[in-house]
C-alpha cells in the first residue's frame, strides 16, 4: 500500500529519499515519484512502475536538493499511471504525496474548479495540493495551511506536504494512517515506517492520530488534534538494517520461510518456563483480567485472520471458553453483541491495517472486558491502542505473502490459548504436555524445511494447472485456507478451501482430472473421516497430493497423486507444521510460473486503507 518517505537536510536528499522508497517497496506499489526543493523552486519526477524506474529516470534527468518528499503509490482513485502518481502538485508551489483515502475529495474538487484550480489527475488526492495552495493564497502561514486544509478532509490519510515558499520545510500529518518522523543529526525524516528510515537514523516519534507535525533541518514541532504543541517521546529503535536485507535467498519469502524455526523459538523466548507458560508475559494488568474472561472475540485480515481461526478450536477445546472470529471488515461495520465479559482479541502482523485497526476501535466503544493484541510491530498503533500486547518476535516481514508472521502468531496465540485453559482448569499435567510440544514447534518446523527439494519437485505438477483444492478438518481447516491463499496470492493459480466435510455438498462436482486436491492428514480423532474423504476424491479420479503426518498410512494415489510425510505432532503444533510445505509449495509454484513472488501484482502488504 502507498508508502511515504520525506526529509530534510544540508545534504542532497534524493539518495535518502530513493533508498527509503526502496525499504518501503514491500507494501505494494504500481508507481512511485519524488519532489524537491532545488533553487527555490521545486522539480518533481514520476514514473509507473518500479522505484528502479523512478532511479533510471533520475540517472538520465537528474534532480538534486536539499529537501523533499516522495511516495510509492497503490492505485485507489485513478488507474496507476504517471499523471496519478504522487507528488501531486498545486501552480508549481506546492507538492503532497499521500496515503489513505479522502472520501469527500469530489465536493472538494468541485469548489476548487470554481476557484479556477485545474486538476491534472483523477486522483483524491490532488485535492490537498490545490486546497494547501489555496488557503495559503488567502495568507495563512504554510503550517496552518496544511492544518486549515486537514481540517476539512474527511476519510483515513497520512501526508507530507511541502511548499516553494517555505524552503527546507515539510509538514506531515497523520489521520487513522500510519507516519513517524526519523531524527537525525542536524536532519529530520518522515516515513510510512521505522524501515524506510532505518538507514539514516535509529530515532523516531510515533506520531499520534490527529498529529500533525513540522520538520525543518533543525526542528521538530509536533501539534496534536486540537491544534497545541505537543511533546511526544523520541524511541530508539532496535530494528538492524540488515534485518530488511534478503542475503543470499533468490526472495524475500524464502528467506521469511527459512527463518521461522527462529521466529518461533524468539516468540517463545523467555515465556515459557518448567512446563509451564510464565504469568507476567501478558503485560500489566493482565493477571487481574485475563481470569475474569468469559468469552473471546477475536478479529483479523487475511492470513492474520486464519491464526485466529486456528485459536477458535484451540479455546473451545482446551479452555472450554466461547471465541467469536470474525474478519475486521466486517465486523466493523455491523451491529454487534457483546457477551458479557468478553476480551477482544486483534491479531495483526503491521498493527497498522486499517479494518483492523477500526474494529478494535469499536471494540473498546462497545464495551468489552479488555484488548488484547498479537502482533510483530512493536510501535504500531495497534499496539499502543490495546490494553494487552503479546508480541510475535518475527522480525520484518517483507515479502507481502505472510509466512513468519502466520506462525508466529499461531505461537502467540498457543501461549494466549493454554494460559487461559490453565485459569479455566485444565490440569497441570495436560498443560505441562502441551507446553512441552510447543517448545518442540521450531525442531518440527526446521524438520518440515528439510522437504524443500521434493516440494519443488511436486510443485511442477501444478505449474499448468488452474485451479486447485484445499481441504483440511478441525483445527487443519484453516491450514487449508491457508494453503489456498498462499498459492492464490504469489502464483495466481484460482485455489479455494473447503472442509474436507463439505466436499459433497458442492466442491465434488469439481473435481476431475484437472483439479488437484491438496489436503493435510494428521493423526488426529478426525482422520478416519478425512481418509473417506481422500477416497471420495480418489474415485472421481482427481490428482491428489496428501501431506500426512508421519505416524499415519495412507496408500499413495500412483500416478495420479503423491503422499508427503511429515512429523506434525499434536493439534496445539500441527497447524504450524503443515503450513510450511504449503508455503514452500506455493513459492516454487509461483517461481516456476515467473511471477513478482514477493510483490505480487494488486497486492499490499500493509493494507492502510478500507
Ligand atoms: C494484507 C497482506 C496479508 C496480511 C493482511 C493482514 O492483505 O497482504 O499478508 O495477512 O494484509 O495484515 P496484518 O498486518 O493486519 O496482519
Amino acid at each position: 500500500m502507498c508508502g511515504i518517505v520525506a526529509a530534510t537536510a544540508e545534504r542532497d536528499v534524493v539518495p535518502i529519499l530513493i533508498a527509503g522508497l526502496k525499504a518501503l517497496e514491500y507494501r505494494g506499489y504500481d508507481s512511485a515519484g519524488l519532489s524537491v526543493l532545488a533553487d527555490g523552486a521545486l522539480a518533481r519526477a514520476r514514473t509507473v512502475g518500479k522505484v528502479r524506474e523512478l532511479e533510471a529516470r533520475l540517472d538520465s534527468e537528474p534532480l538534486h536538493g536539499s529537501s523533499g518528499i516522495a511516495h510509492t503509490r497503490w492505485a485507489t482513485h485513478g488507474v496507476p499511471s504517471e499523471r496519478n502518481a504522487h507528488p501531486h502538485t498545486s501552480v508549481g508551489s506546492v507538492s503532497v504525496v499521500h496515503n489513505g483515502i479522502i472520501e469527500n475529495h469530489e465536493a472538494l474538487r468541485e469548489q476548487l474548479r470554481a476557484s479556477g484550480y485545474e486538476f491534472t489527475s483523477d486522483t483524491d488526492t490532488e485535492v490537498i495540493a490545490h486546497l494547501v495552495h489555496h488557503i495559503a493564497k488567502e495568507g495563512a502561514n504554510f503550517r496552518d495551511a496544511v492544518a486549515q486544509a486537514i481540517a476539512r478532509l474527511e476519510g483515513a490519510f497520512a501526508i507530507a506536504v511541502m511548499s516553494s515558499d517555505a524552503p527546507g520545510t515539510i509538514v506531515g500529518a497523520r489521520r487513522g494512517s500510519p507516519l513517524v518522523v526519523g531524527i537525525g543529526i542536524g536532519e529530520h525524516f518522515l516515513g510510512s515506517d521505522v524501515q524506510a528510515l532505518i538507514k539514516v537514523t535509529n530515532r523516531f516519534v510515533y506520531l499520534d492520530e490527529g498529529d500533525l507535525v513540522e520538520i525543518t533541518r533543525t526542528s521538530m514541532q509536533v501539534f496534536d488534534a486540537d491544534g497545541a504543541a505537543v511533546q511526544r517521546r523520541t524511541h530508539q529503535s532496535e530494528l538492524s538494517a540488515d534485518a530488511v536485507e534478503r542475503g543470499e535467498y533468490r526472495h524475500y519469502m524464502l528467506k521469511e520461510i527459512f527463518e521461522q524455526p527462529r521466529a518461533i523459538a524468539e516468540t517463545l523466548e523467555g515465556r515459557i518456563a518448567g512446563h509451564r507458560i510464565l504469568p507476567n508475559i501478558f503485560g500489566v494488568g493482565a493477571l487481574e483480567l485475563l481470569p475474569r474472561v468469559r468469552h473471546v472475540q477475536i478479529v483479523a485480515c487475511g492470513t492474520s485472520y486464519h491464526a485466529g481461526l486456528v485459536a477458535k478450536y484451540w479455546l473451545e477445546a482446551l479452555a472450554g471458553l466461547p471465541c467469536s472470529i470474525e474478519v475486521a471488515s466486517e465486523y466493523r461495520y455491523r451491529k454487534v453483541v457483546v457477551p458479557r465479559d468478553s476480551l477482544f482479541v486483534a491479531i495483526s502482523q503491521s498493527g497498522e491495517t486499517a479494518d483492523t485497526l477500526a474494529a478494535l476501535r469499536e471494540g473498546k466503544r462497545l464495551g468489552y472486558l479488555g484488548s488484547f493484541a498479537i502482533c510483530n510491530v512493536p510501535e504500531s498503533s495497534l499496539v499502543r491502542e490495546s490494553d494487552l500486547v503479546l508480541m510475535t518476535r518475527a522480525g520484518p516481514e517483507i515479502g507481502v505473502a505472510s509466512t513468519k508472521a502466520f506462525t508466529t502468531q499461531l505461537s502467540a496465540l498457543a501461549l494466549l490459548v493454554l494460559e487461559l485453559a490453565r485459569l479455566n482448569g485444565l490440569d497441570a499435567d495436560r498443560c505441562a504436555r502441551f507446553v512441552d510440544d510447543l517448545e518442540s514447534l521450531p525442531r518440527r518446523v526446521a524438520a518440515a524445511l528439510e522437504l524443500e527439494p521434493a516440494i519443488a519437485t511436486l510443485a511442477e505438477r501444478f505449474v499448468a494447472k488452474h485451479h486447485t483444492l484445499f481441504l483440511g478438518r478441525g483445527v487443519n481447516f484453516p491450514v487449508a485456507l491457508e494453503g489456498a491463499l498462499k498459492l492464490k496470492e504469489i502464483s495466481y493459480i484460482h485455489a479455494e478451501a473447503y472442509p474436507a466435510g463439505e466436499l459433497k455438498h458442492g466442491p465434488l462436482a469439481l473435481v476431475d482430472e484437472d483439479m488437484p486436491v491438496i489436503t493435510v492428514a494428521p493423526n488426529n480423532a478426525l482422520l478416519e473421516k478425512l481418509k473417506s474423504n481422500i477416497e471420495e476424491v480418489r474415485a472421481r479420479g482427481g490428482e491428489l497430493f496428501v501431506f500426512a503426518d508421519t505416524s499415519v498410512e495412507i496408500p499413495a494415489n500412483g500416478e495420479r497423486g503423491a503422499v508427503i510425510k511429515v512429523d506434525a505432532g499434536s493439534d496445539l503444533i500441527a497447524p504450524a507444521v503443515f503450513t510450511v510445505p504449503l508455503q514452500l509449495l506455493a513459492y516454487h509454484v509461483a517461481v516456476l510460473r515467473g511471477t513478482d513472488v514477493d510483490q505480487p501484482r494488486n497486492l499490499a502488504k500493509s493494507v492502510t486503507v478500507e
